[in-house]
């Protein structure tokens, strides 16, 4: 029986988000994946100061869509009033929802004492997450890591931001079950979210990591008894985990992979709506790492990478698509998560990724 996932006042019938990735889960990501049955969607994380401070950064990463509800904009910074101040201007744009990120690792986030530094620094965490509570009367959410490291001390730190966030009446907690220093190196551990859910019965908490494909999702919930699966890596370029997913819960077999022309249909529209928010230009460079992630569900996946990878502009992007996706056919069953280490290799949040300081 499938249970829904509640977040605020939103019951989204699948228990399962789209996460918040930073340089993919813009407005087109989110609107793709929606067509195909994802109920949430994440930004990636936005700056602070780049919000407040106005400008074309700041524009692109509030664009919305009026498919794009309920939606969460997710913050990155370090200081209580800033975080406060962005949270009001994302609730002015039509966000849904605000999310805190106190989870990413990456060394230039770190250092400004945002992301996964907060672990470190409970009173602090708190502090943001009051002072956002008290600026906004939209539903709150979290992301975390389990854990500044695997110490002692760090699980307990992680214990008091997480209880704080029941205290706050937060909707939601999504917890991502490596270690800020783990980076993205060796396995999440369900266990730890099985344990937490087991110890929190009454938050809503949605479980991170190693979600490579409706299988995975359907795994770590059987596992860890959560209320919803995060899904990350496993939906760049593959907007149908989210349908996979919900014929499982359902009991019913894994559906057939997309066909060529789905695939061709859900490339062309992403690319439609990358072209609605960057224009055309700088759309064609961008979807040429979201391409080689659709790549892998077509029969041939490495020719088709290599041809995405070298694109462009648009009549190089059109090319491809009229090389590889004007006869259709079955499309590649998708990926077990043996495979997926290699698959994604290169495909985590880097410092190039995240935006520039203002
Ligand atoms: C390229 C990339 C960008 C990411 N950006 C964000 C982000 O902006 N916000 C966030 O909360 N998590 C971010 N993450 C972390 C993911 O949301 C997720 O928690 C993590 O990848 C673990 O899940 P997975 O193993 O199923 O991919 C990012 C991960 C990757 C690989």
């Amino acid at each position: 029986m499938r249970k829904p996932l509640k977040i605020g006042p939103f019951e989204l019938a699948l228990p399962a988000i789209q996460a918040g990735l930073a340089g993919y889960s813009d407005m087109a990501m989110r609107v793709t994946a929606r067509r195909r049955g994802c109920p949430y969607a994440v930004t990636e994380a936005l700056l602070d100061r780049v919000m407040l401070a106005g400008g074309k950064a700041r524009e692109k990463g509030l664009i919305l869509h009026d498919e794009d509800h309920p939606v969460a904009g997710q913050l990155l910074g370090s200081e209580a009033d800033e975080m406060a101040a962005a949270a009001r201007l994302l609730v002015e744009y039509g966000f849904d929802t605000v999310d805190l990120n106190f989870a990413c690792p990456v060394k230039k986030v770190m250092g400004r004492c945002r992301g996964g530094y907060l672990l470190s620094d409970p009173a602090q965490a708190k502090a943001i997450m009051q002072a956002v509570r008290d600026a906004v009367s939209v539903p709150i959410t979290m992301k975390l890591r389990r854990g500044l490291d695997g110490s002692a001390l760090a699980a307990e730190r992680f214990e008091q931001i997480f209880s704080h966030a029941t205290e706050l009446n937060f909707a939601a907690v999504a917890v991502h079950g490596r270690t800020v220093e783990q980076k993205y190196t060796g396995r999440a551990d369900w266990d730890f979210l099985a344990g937490l859910k087991q110890h929190h019965p009454a938050m809503t908490i949605l479980g991170s990591g190693d979600v490579f494909c409706a299988g995975d999702a359907m795994g770590m919930l059987g596992k860890t008894n959560l209320d919803g699966v995060w899904i990350a890596r496993g939906a760049i370029g593959n907007p149908w985990i989210f349908s996979e997913f919900a014929a499982l819960l359902d009991g019913k077999p894994l559906p057939p992979a997309p066909t060529i022309f789905e695939q061709r249909a859900a490339l062309l529209e992403h690319f439609m709506l990358a072209v609605e928010i960057y224009g055309e230009a700088l759309a064609s460079r961008q979807m040429r790492k979201i391409g080689i992630k659709y790549s892998r569900l077509h029969p041939e996946g490495a020719r088709v990478w290599q041809d995405f990878i070298a694109v462009k502009n648009q009549r190089e992007w059109d090319r491809v698509l009229d090389v590889y996706y004007s006869a259709d056919g079955p499309g590649r069953p998708q990926i077990s998560v043996a495979d997926a280490a290699d698959l994604y290799n290169g495909c985590q949040m880097d410092a190039a990724r995240v935006p520039a300081e203002v």
